[in-house]
């Protein structure tokens, strides 16, 4: 068994960014930024965009942080969206999700250009992933991708189980790894909570990439030996020996199905710091206009 070392990879992409961020200033460029918009104080939210804000820092790109109450209207925040839109010197942005429920997230994410959608949300964007034209794709599949890289895994051909249908990280994901290209090339089903024969599927499968967000759900009997278990799942629990009073648990019961696997994320310490690196990918990206020109 291979665990899967989602911080090491991510420090040395960031380290890659960075190299590259230096190279810029030292051209005389400007170097990318990123801004990010923030609605209300819910927990999970906050830790996302302070380790973002994080993240800009180390790799040299400047980010610009813009918070709203709950309160905010959707008038509002579209009109922000617009003016980002027309900012020069902020080269991509994102809406941190959820909204209140008052807000249309598709509204919102529809409004932002889809030349500085570096999330990979709006349809645009989300359209020419799934027919493979450059775009920005979105951050978790991303990062999960380039885990395959680095490891070298082998997918085409494969059967690949995903577990989760969101818009972002389900159902791109499951586009991204039917694709003609490497990663993916594989054979690829999708379950989700209404799926009849989830266990049979997922002891078929090559390769496991579980998002469902229900804490170890996947069992040692669901999984076949030598199969690959990517765990997406970040579902915050009360801890009382942590400092910040909660822990992060995966969707895998790691416990019980690392022994069978050729490679397995852990939580923490997997895909969820790939995503964070991801968006600074993109970031750069967006700083070169890599994707779109102008
Ligand atoms: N909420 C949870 N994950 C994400 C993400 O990747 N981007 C945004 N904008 N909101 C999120």
């Amino acid at each position: 068994m291979q665990l899967i070392d989602g911080k090491k990879i991510a420090n040395e992409l960031k380290q890659e960014i960075a190299l590259e961020v230096q190279q810029m200033r030292a051209e005389g460029k400007k170097v990318p930024h990123l801004a990010t918009i923030l609605v209300g104080h819910d927990g999970g939210s906050e830790t996302y965009v302070a380790g973002k804000l994080k993240d800009c820092a180390e790799c040299g790109f400047k980010s610009t942080l813009i918070r709203y109450e709950n309160d905010v209207t959707e008038a509002e925040l579209l009109a922000q969206v617009h003016a980002l839109n027309e900012d020069d010197d902020v080269d991509g942005f994102i809406v941190q999700l959820p909204l209140p429920a008052h807000i249309s997230e598709s509204n919102i994410i529809e409004a932002i250009d889809y030349r500085k959608d570096v999330d990979g949300f709006h349809p645009i964007n989300v359209g020419r992933m799934a027919i493979g034209l450059p775009c920005y794709i979105s951050a978790t599949p991303n990062g999960i991708l380039e885990l395959f890289r680095r490891y070298n895994i082998e997918t085409s051909g494969k059967k690949c189980v995903v577990l989760g249908r969101s818009n972002i990280v389900g159902k791109p994901m499951a586009i991204l790894m039917m694709q003609k290209t490497y990663p993916g090339d594989a054979t690829v089903t999708v379950c989700h909570s209404h799926s009849h024969n989830l266990v049979q599927e997922c002891q078929a499968a090559d390769i496991i990439i579980s998002a469902i967000g229900q804490p170890h759900f996947i069992t040692a009997n669901m999984v076949k030996e030598g199969a690959v278990v990517i765990d997406v799942g970040t579902t915050r629990v009360p801890a009382t020996d942590t400092k910040s009073g909660y822990k992060l648990l995966g969707d895998v019961k790691f416990d019980e199905v690392a022994p069978k696997c050729a490679y397995i994320t852990p939580v923490p310490g997997g895909v969820g710091l790939m995503t964070r690196v991801a968006l600074m990918k993109n970031t750069l990206l967006a700083g070169k206009k890599a994707i779109y020109k102008d």
